[in-house]
């Protein structure tokens, strides 16, 4: 705690493992406790309350808790007052075994759990020996209190904004459904409200996300706006620059959202739209309601809009039955597409989930090496959509100074182009540019997943 006059300022550190809709939800935190007078420190040793956010859609992220929680097993030995919460997927997914497993955890909260989490360490500072469990699902939306964007926005120039809630789709290899609930999507209203909120503190960008965002509204939740409204609406807010969206289910896109490609000016030409396999076999199997020929479909569509949009997908190897011809399948489909870029994993069984009872599994070496033999394809893909840039003349969005300096004598940034790919730019001499400012930039060089250009009036 720090001696601020008579006042003891409590200070708080949040470790995010998972997804961008597990930053969103740790950063509405984070304002929330700055509203409330405390400190953010950078390291978990300055900390009098640790708070570890977490996602358990893979094994991987859900290890790194484990891990992170041990050391601060021993931090706790020397300071057993701080205070340490446990959030998101896998605190919904483990629920109170956590206290089992680890003593000193006194808060849980899962998914619908966030929006009380502040007032829930205002009374754990009170009450010692308190221990609070957040894990319900809600039968709604649970609002949060909108933190004073003007005063905490600064150098902020891109926010993501939550929509929705959980999923109904249960995808026989996923995790969601069980720790993030059934789909509950937010009021537009709210939505609307909110992102009004950030462009008048100076935000330019909007990120819509949601689990499944082309489902919007069509839970009972919805109060009759459906997604293509919703971004309609979003899209004329005055002053937002640039407006994204993620993630895509290709059985939910429809004609129209894939047209206002072409009518809304401000919506950027990039989609993510998770294939998970090229194999129709495999697509069968893992329940995802479309085959490979639906989704050449769409991708045809996207691309008569804009033969330029980027597209990039999610891609599992070693899903269960996965034969060296399904995932042959997966690497044909791969350059059809021409992905721009891709996240690709190795299957991992989760709990509860149907593809964890199904056989046979694939050996570990086999997921390997099939994922190394994909990621190179997608290196070559990546390179040739990036050279595609060469010489081309686009909009970049300044994100800060990049590191990557690449002339000792002239100022250096980075930002993105509305493809949402990073820019390294130069500047002239005597040019300063703002976190949001939006500039003119010639692509002159591609080096190693990066482009270089240099602002041109
Ligand atoms: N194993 C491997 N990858 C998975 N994903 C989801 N569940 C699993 C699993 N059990 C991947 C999917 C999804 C992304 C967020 O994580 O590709 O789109
Ligand atoms: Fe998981 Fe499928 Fe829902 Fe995506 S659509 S969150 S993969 S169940």
């Amino acid at each position: 705690m720090d001696q601020g006059g008579d006042q003891e300022v409590m200070k708080f550190f949040i470790q995010t493992f998972g997804c961008q809709m597990n930053v969103c939800d740790s950063t509405w935190i984070e304002m929330s406790l700055v509203k409330k007078g405390y400190r953010r420190v950078n390291v978990e040793t300055d900390a009098d309350i640790i708070l570890v956010n977490t996602c358990s859609v893979r094994k991987k992220p859900e290890e790194k808790l484990y891990s992170f929680l041990g050391r601060i097993a021993s931090l706790y030995k020397k300071r057993p007052y701080i205070i340490v919460g446990v959030g998101g997927c896998v605190a919904q997914q483990l629920g109170e075994k956590i206290w089992e497993k680890f003593p000193f955890v006194r808060l849980v909260f899962g998914t619908d759990g966030v929006a009380s989490v502040p007032q829930s360490i205002e009374r754990l500072i009170k009450e010692d020996g308190l221990k609070i469990s957040l894990l319900n699902f809600m039968d709604y939306y649970p609002e949060r209190n909108l933190p004073p964007y003007k005063d905490i926005t600064k150098n902020m120039a891109s926010a993501y904004i939550n929509i929705m809630q959980g999923c109904d789709n249960f995808c026989a290899y996923c995790i969601v459904p069980y720790t993030r609930g059934r789909q509950k999507s937010r009021h537009s209203s709210n939505i609307i409200k909110e992102c009004e909120m950030l462009v008048d503190a100076g935000v330019k960008e909007i990120t819509l996300l949601g689990q499944n965002v082309n489902s919007y509204g069509m839970d009972k939740y919805g109060d009759g706006v459906s997604f293509v409204e919703l971004l309609r609406k979003v899209s004329n807010i005055k002053g937002l620059k640039r407006l994204r969206f993620t993630t895509s289910h290709p059985k939910d896109i429809s004609d129209e959202l894939i047209s206002l490609f072409g009518i809304l000016e401000n919506l950027c030409p990039s989609i993510h739209l998770p294939l998970q396999s090229g194999s129709n076999n495999i697509l069968k199997k893992m329940g995802r309601k479309y085959n490979k020929e639906d989704y050449l479909k769409i991708i045809d569509k996207l691309k008569k809009i804009n033969k330029d949009i980027v597209i990039t997908t999610d891609l599992i190897v070693g899903f269960p039955g996965e034969t060296e011809q399904d995932f042959k399948d997966t690497l044909e489909m791969m350059k059809l597409v021409g992905f721009d870029s891709s996240f690709s994993f190795k299957y991992s069984d989760r709990p509860n989930t149907r593809a964890s009872k199904m056989m046979p599994k694939i050996q570990e070496k086999i997921k390997g090496e099939r994922l190394s033999i994909l990621q190179g394809l997608q290196e070559e893909l990546t390179n040739h959509s990036m050279e595609r840039l060469k010489d081309k003349i686009v909009e970049v969005m300044v994100e800060g100074i990049s590191t990557k300096q690449f002339n000792k004598n002239r100022l250096s940034y980075k930002g993105r182009e509305p493809g949402n790919r990073i820019v390294n730019f130069l500047v002239p001499q005597n040019m300063k540019l703002n976190i949001g400012d939006i500039v003119t930039v010639k692509i002159n060089k591609i080096k190693k997943h990066s482009l270089f250009g240099e602002v041109i009036y």
